[in-house]
């Protein structure tokens, strides 16, 4: 079909849109086409397109609208998307319901939707899924909690029922994960299926990886073989307090992503560190002293062997109300 439309040499293309979006004629109904140099831009009223701009007509093809949830459903509802795998969070079941039903039904291709049934709980920091709709599952064979989920060029296969992830600390991991250089020892204390330690042996360093959940240390062999760095990774399945007997005085980076009770492993960690050795340590405390109490256990577990040396004081996000998931690189040096 004939379209009016505004034609422009491609290197004036991203201004004039700008200009016809500005003036409320910009068509969102079909595509934009580049031939030979030029730019056709479909508009809705080539009367109301500013005198400067050339109108002609020209067969353009329509837009490939994606309908998302929220169209179907008329407002927009919470999500979080893990893979294939899609999580709402509703206490209300009949809401919860809706929901999933129109992520399914929209463009998002999810494999199935879950919804919390509990908050974080145990040593394993495992929750309890409700499964409120799922699709077609012959291609992948995988139950409704199990997906694989890419973060920054890696990919990781997970059982949402039987470990710990949250995408929520994609960006983090890889605050901490760009500082780590080749051949350092990194030793990542919690390390679930392998978020810091996977990429941190992409960077070329030598990773131990150690976690009390037998099935995330599988999941985490198996991710290292995903990502071509097994040869770089030791996984170990255990409580960190009894494997860091093997590893005493050997990192030179220690991760401890277990925020609510990291200060029971500050002594842990002053055996695992090397004679020079940054410190990520997590916490979640109130907004009125985030850093404080992390602060104290360090030193008072590291001092006066080390010199302690607080190098970032890090918000990572909140948490609740008032409560803050923080981390702090700290710098144990030997004296
Ligand atoms: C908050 S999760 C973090 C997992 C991973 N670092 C991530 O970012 O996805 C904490 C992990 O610590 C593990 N854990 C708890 N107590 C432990 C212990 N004493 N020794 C080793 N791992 C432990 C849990 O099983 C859990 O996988």
């Amino acid at each position: 079909m004939e379209v009016p439309c505004v034609a422009v040499p491609r290197v004036d293309g991203e201004q004039t849109r700008q200009t016809l979006a500005n003036a409320g004629v910009l068509s969102k109904a079909y595509q934009i086409v580049h031939d030979e140099g030029t730019l056709y831009i479909p508009v809705v009223d080539p009367s109301a397109v500013p005198e400067k701009f050339e109108t002609t007509t020209r067969e353009l093809p329509p837009r490939q609208t994606i309908q998302t949830p929220a169209d179907i459903l008329g407002f927009e509802p919470s999500l979080e998307r893990l893979g294939d795998v899609v999580i709402v969070d509703e206490d209300e079941s009949d809401r919860a319901d809706e929901i999933a039903e129109a992520v399914m039904e929209s463009d998002l291709s999810a494999r199935s939707v879950l919804n919390r049934a509990s908050k974080i709980k145990g040593e394993l920091r495992v929750r309890d899924w409700e499964v409120l709709a799922e699709g077609d599952n012959t291609a992948v064979d995988r139950s409704p909690t199990e997906t694989v989920h890419r973060e920054y060029g890696h990919e990781f296969l997970l059982d949402l029922d039987s470990v710990y992830f949250s995408p929520r600390l994609a960006t983090e991991r890889h605050r901490v994960v760009e500082q780590i250089q080749p051949d350092e020892h990194v030793l990542d204390m919690f390390a679930g299926v392998g978020p810091f330690a996977i990429p941190a042996a992409s960077r070329g360093a030598d990773v131990v990886a150690v976690d009390l959940n037998e099935t995330a240390i599988e999941y985490l062999r198996e991710n290292a073989d995903r990502n071509s760095v097994s040869k770089c990774i030791t996984a170990v399945a255990g409580d960190i307090r009894e494997v860091a007997t093997d590893y005493q005085g050997w990192a030179d980076r220690l991760v401890m992503n277990l925020p609510h009770s990291a200060n029971e492993f500050v002594e842990t960690a002053v055996d695992l560190a090397g004679n020079e050795c940054v410190l990520y340590y997590y916490d979640i405390q109130h907004d009125s002293e985030p850093f404080g109490p992390g602060i104290e256990a360090i030193r008072s577990a590291a001092e006066p062997a080390y010199e302690v040396t607080v190098e970032t004081e890090h918000v990572v996000r909140s948490y609740a109300p008032h409560e803050l998931n923080v981390c702090l690189d700290v710098r144990l040096t030997r004296r």
